[in-house]
C-alpha cells in the first residue's frame, strides 16, 4: 500500500470484517494496556456458578438465532452451538470489549473474539493429528459443515484470549510497515459482489489478485453463520444469490457458479489497464472449471501467461483423512491483459487425449519416482492449459481420482502413487511424439517467457519427464526440435511459428 490505492471487495461480511479489524491502525502499547483492562476485567467476572451464568446471560447479549443450513445434524439455529457456560463467557468478554472507547483498538480487540468463538463452541474437536495444545478445529473448519463434537472440549479460556491477542498482536506488527496513518486512506474494504464493479470506472486498475471460491468445496455464507450471530453481522437473501458458489443452503446450481465466475472475469477485464496483470488462485479437480476459467477470460481479451502452484502450510483435516482424494493447494494463474492477445492454439501432438493423460501422468511420475494427487493434477491442469487440451481432457474426466486408483498403486504412508509393482510404464506412444509433447510444451513456456533456452537446456528441461519406456538419445531430441523448433543465433532455440507448425489437435 506504499504510493498505492488498494481496493478489497468480499461478499462475506466476515471477510470484510476481518480486514477491517486486521487493518486497523493501533498502536501497540495501547492496544497491549486495553488487552490488559479487558483481560483483568475479564477474569474478575468469569462464571464459575449456574447463577453466574444466568445473570450474565440476562445482562449481555449472546448470538442471534440466526438459522443454519439444513443438514446442521439437528441443530438448527446458531445459538444452539455453544453450551450455556460458553455462551455466558462469550458474551461476557464481548461486552467487555465493546465498552473500548477507540474504534480501531475495539475492532482489533474483536477480531481477538472472533478467534475465541472459533475455539469455544460444542463443536469444536480435539486433534489426533496435530499433537499441540492448540491442534484441533471447529467442524466448520474440519468437515466443512456443524456437527456436535463427540466429546466436549474444556478450553482454558484465559490462556487461549491470551494466545489470540499475541496473534492479532503479531499480525499488526507485521503489517505496521504497510498500513499505517499514513497509508490507511488509499485503502477501500468494500462488502459487495465482484461481478458488479460499477464503483471503479474502465481501464483504472494496475493489478488484481482473485481468489474465488472453489465450485462446491466451501460454502462461505452458511458457513460464517456461527461468527455472524456473535458478530451482528448482517446476511441477506441478496448476498446468498451473488454467491459463487455451488450447492449450499441456496442449492446453488453448477451453471450459477459458472456464471458468476465469468461475469466477474468480464467486470476485472473491464477495469484493468491495457499492459497490466491479473492472478486468478484456483484449485478443483474437474477440469471443466480450468476451461470455463481459460475460455471466458480469453473471449474478454486475456492474454494466458502461465501458472505455478502455491502450496498451503498446514493441510486440511479433510485432506488428511482422504489424501488420495482431497486436494490441497492451488493453482495461480496469471493473465496478460494486451491489445492482440494471443490465444493458447490447440498443438497438433499426434496423440488422442488418452495417450496424452497417461504420458503426462507417466512423465511426473517417472521424473519424481512417484507422484502426489496435487502434482499430477497441477500437472495435467498445467499441461492442458499449455497446449490447449482442457475441453477434451474436461469431456473425458470430472475428477481424476478413479482413473488413478485403477491405474496406479498408492502407498498410504508417503500419500504416492507409482507405477504398479511388477509391471512397467504403460505408455505404447511413440518416443518421438513424447518427446514432441514435452517440446512443444516446455518451448511454448519459454516463449511467453521471452526465453530462447540452449539445447543443453532443453534436454536438462524435458529428459527427466522421459525416464518412462525408451530414454532418448540426445539426437534423438535433437531431430525432433528441428521440425518444430528454429534456431536463434548459432546456439539457441524458439519454437516455430504459427503457420509453421501445424496446429491441430487429434480427437
Ligand atoms: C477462496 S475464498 C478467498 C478468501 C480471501 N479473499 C482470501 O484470500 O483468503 C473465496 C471468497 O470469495 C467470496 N465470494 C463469493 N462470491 C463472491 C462474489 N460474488 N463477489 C465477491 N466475493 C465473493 C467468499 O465470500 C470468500 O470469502
Amino acid at each position: 500500500m506504499n504510493g498505492r490505492k488498494a481496493i478489497n471487495i468480499d461478499l462475506n461480511p466476515m471477510a470484510v470484517f476481518m480486514v477491517k479489524s486486521l487493518v486497523a491502525v493501533v498502536k501497540q502499547s495501547d492496544l497491549a494496556k486495553a488487552f490488559e483492562e479487558v483481560k483483568l476485567e475479564y477474569i474478575s467476572k468469569e462464571p464459575e456458578t449456574q447463577e453466574d451464568i444466568e445473570r450474565i446471560l440476562k445482562k449481555c447479549p449472546g448470538p442471534k438465532k440466526i438459522p443454519l443450513p439444513k443438514g446442521a445434524r439437528g441443530i438448527d439455529t446458531a445459538d444452539k452451538l455453544f453450551s450455556p457456560i460458553q455462551t455466558a463467557k462469550l458474551a461476557l468478554l464481548k461486552a467487555i470489549i465493546k465498552k473500548q472507547k477507540n474504534d480501531d483498538i475495539r475492532n482489533s480487540l474483536l477480531l481477538m473474539f472472533s478467534g475465541m468463538v472459533t475455539k469455544v463452541n460444542l463443536t469444536y474437536h480435539t486433534s489426533s493429528y496435530v499433537k499441540s495444545e492448540h491442534g484441533g478445529g471447529p467442524a466448520v473448519f474440519r468437515y466443512y459443515g456443524y456437527r456436535i463434537a463427540p466429546f466436549p472440549t474444556n478450553v482454558n479460556f484465559v490462556k487461549s484470549l491470551e494466545l489470540r491477542y499475541k496473534y492479532v498482536s503479531a499480525a499488526k506488527k507485521e503489517m505496521e510497515y504497510f498500513v499505517n496513518n499514513r497509508t490507511i486512506h488509499n485503502l477501500q474494504n468494500i462488502k459487495g459482489t465482484a461481478v458488479d464493479l460499477s464503483f471503479i470506472s474502465d481501464e483504472s486498475v494496475d493489478y488484481i489478485y482473485t481468489d474465488p471460491p472453489y465450485g462446491k468445496k466451501i460454502l462461505y455464507l452458511d458457513l460464517s453463520v456461527m461468527w455472524c450471530a456473535w458478530l451482528d453481522l448482517e446476511v441477506s437473501e441478496k448476498d446468498y444469490e451473488q454467491e459463487a458458489i455451488e450447492g449450499g443452503s441456496h442449492r446453488k446450481s453448477k451453471n450459477d457458479y459458472k456464471n458468476l465466475i465469468a461475469q466477474s472475469i468480464k467486470e476485472m477485464y473491464r477495469v484493468l489497464k491495457f499492459d497490466r496483470w491479473l492472478s486468478f488462485v484456483f484449485a478443483h479437480k474437474d477440469p471443466e472449471f480450468w476451461h470455463l476459467i481459460i475460455d471466458t477470460a480469453e473471449r474478454c481479451g486475456f492474454e494466458y501467461v502461465g501458472a505455478v502452484p502455491q502450496k498451503n502450510g498446514q493441510p486440511s483435516f479433510k485432506k488428511w483423512k482422504n489424501p488420495h482424494t482431497v486436494l490441497s493447494g492451488q493453482l495461480i494463474i496469471n493473465f496478460h491483459k494486451v491489445k492482440n492477445p494471443k490465444t493458447i492454439l490447440k498443438a497438433n501432438l499426434g496423440m488422442d487425449i488418452s495417450d496424452i493423460i497417461m504420458q503426462t501422468i507417466e512423465g511426473i511420475i517417472a521424473k519424481n519416482n512417484g507422484a502426489t494427487l496435487e502434482q499430477i493434477n497441477d500437472e495435467l491442469i498445467i499441461k492442458g492449459l499449455e497446449l490447449g487440451f482442457l475441453d477434451l481432457l474436461k469431456k473425458r474426466y470430472s475428477d481424476l481420482t478413479p482413473f488413478l486408483c485403477e491405474s496406479f498403486d498408492y502407498d498410504k504412508e508417503t500419500k504416492i502413487f507409482s507405477i504398479r509393482k511388477n509391471t512397467k510404464f504403460q505408455t505404447h506412444i511413440d518416443l518421438n511424439l513424447r518427446i514432441k509433447y514435452y517440446l512443444i510444451s516446455y518451448l511454448r513456456r519459454m516463449e511467453r517467457e521471452k526465453k530462447t533456452p540452449g539445447f543443453d537446456d532443453i534436454v536438462l528441461a524435458i529428459m527427466p519427464l522421459l525416464k518412462n519406456g525408451i530414454t532418448p538419445e540426445k539426437q534423438t531430441i535433437l531431430s525432433v526440435l528441428e521440425d518444430i523448433g528454429q534456431r536463434v543465433g548459432k546456439a539457441c532455440w524458439k519454437i516455430k511459428q504459427e503457420g509453421q507448425l501445424l496446429m491441430n489437435l487429434t480427437t
